[in-house]
């Protein structure tokens, strides 16, 4: 048994944690977004917490054709029509439609089915929020296929929707102009909880970790949120760089559902320190709108560059777990 290796924070991570604390006013908001007239945008897990916020912005704010890829129907739907309602009374926007795509990100085998539910109704798609996930579940917590909840969730399931996604993705990018299309990658400040290099290789999944302590429940949560920063940062070398700005963010310390696996008394503390999820929004659609994100960039609350821990950034840690992540989804494409 082996416990993974934590590198200790350097000041500048500390001052990136502390800022979560004290963000400042959102600068970059609903003036600057841009039309979207004729444009496809896909949020997954944009039923609920910042994905619901960030899908409100873009119906109130954008014309963009919005998809929700999301596992729960009736939830979905009921979110949407509320959505609707706060859409017409916040931005006097009516009759606003937003669409729905079923999937379960922890189950691999729905990825596919979703993406030619998708392929199905629309022959573009410009914008992808890859939002969706899973913080801290119990001990034992495991996706379909046998993984960890949160690596098989907020990791495996989005590399595979993406990469089904890539073919109409890139070549929709040819047709916009430069810093339109965008995927961003919803990561956290803790990342820099995570493992060395940002994955357990001896031991992925933790299984021989005994107890899962909440500092060891951190680490794993971690470990899915430096994989989705390293998504980001690899995705474009992988594709011969097209027209596509590729981003992490952490979008802020915000109060919604993610905190649903938490003690009462954690969850009556976070009601006094967190944000409220609306300023979320903020951040996504500033990785997915800003002209001064660029491909690879990391961003933090609530539209601020920032930077990765620095074990992160090589091009050895991304493809290393890109391979892994290749081989893991070949069988579901
Ligand atoms: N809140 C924060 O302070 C914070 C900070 C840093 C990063 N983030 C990141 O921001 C993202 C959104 O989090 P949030 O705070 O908005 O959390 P949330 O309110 O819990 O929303 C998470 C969304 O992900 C969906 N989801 C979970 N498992 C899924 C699965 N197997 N298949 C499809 N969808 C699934 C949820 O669907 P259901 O409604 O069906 O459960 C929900 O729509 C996450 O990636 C999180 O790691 C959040």
């Amino acid at each position: 048994m082996s416990y993974p290796d934590i590198p200790s924070r350097s000041f500048a991570d500390w001052r990136q944690v502390l800022h979560g604390f004290w963000p400042g006013k959102p600068k970059f908001t609903e003036k600057d977004y841009p039309s979207l007239e004729g444009k496809v945008v896909i949020v997954t897990g944009g039923n609920t917490g910042l994905g619901y916020e960030t899908v409100k912005s873009l119906a109130g704010a954008t014309r963009a054709r919005i998809y929700i890829f999301s596992r729960n129907k009736e939830k979905t739907l009921d979110a949407i029509e509320k959505l609707k309602q706060e859409v017409a009374s916040e931005y006097d926007v009516r009759k606003r439609e937003i669409g729905f795509i079923q999937v379960d990100l922890s189950d691999l085998t729905t990825v596919k089915p979703a993406v030619e539910k998708f392929l199905a109704k629309e022959d573009r798609v410009d914008i992808i929020i890859n939002n969706a996930g899973v913080m801290m579940p119990p001990q034992g917590a495991k996706a379909k296929q046998g993984y960890e909840l949160q690596l098989g969730t907020n990791v495996l399931g989005h590399h595979l929707l993406q990469r089904l996604l890539d073919p109409l993705f890139i070549e929709t990018s040819k047709t916009n102009p430069p810093g339109l299309s965008r995927i961003v990658w919803l990561s956290s400040t803790a990342h820099m909880l995570a493992p060395k290099g940002g994955v357990f290789w001896e031991d992925i999944n933790f299984d021989k970790v005994p107890k899962f302590t909440t500092n060891v429940k951190s680490q794993l949560y971690g470990q899915s949120k430096a994989a989705n920063l390293i998504q980001a940062r690899t995705w474009s070398r992988k594709h011969g760089y097209p027209n596509v700005i590729s981003s992490s963010i952490c979008p802020g310390y915000l109060n919604t559902d993610l905190q649903r696996y938490a003690t009462n008394m954690e969850k009556y503390i976070y009601k006094y320190v967190l944000y409220p999820q609306r300023f979320g929004a903020y951040t996504v659609l500033y990785a997915a709108f800003s002209p001064d994100v660029k491909d690879g960039d990391h961003s933090v609350s609530f539209g601020v560059p920032a930077k990765a821990r620095k074990d992160l950034l090589s091009e050895e840690v991304g493809d290393k777990l890109w391979s892994w992540l290749d081989k893991e989804t070949d069988p579901y494409v």
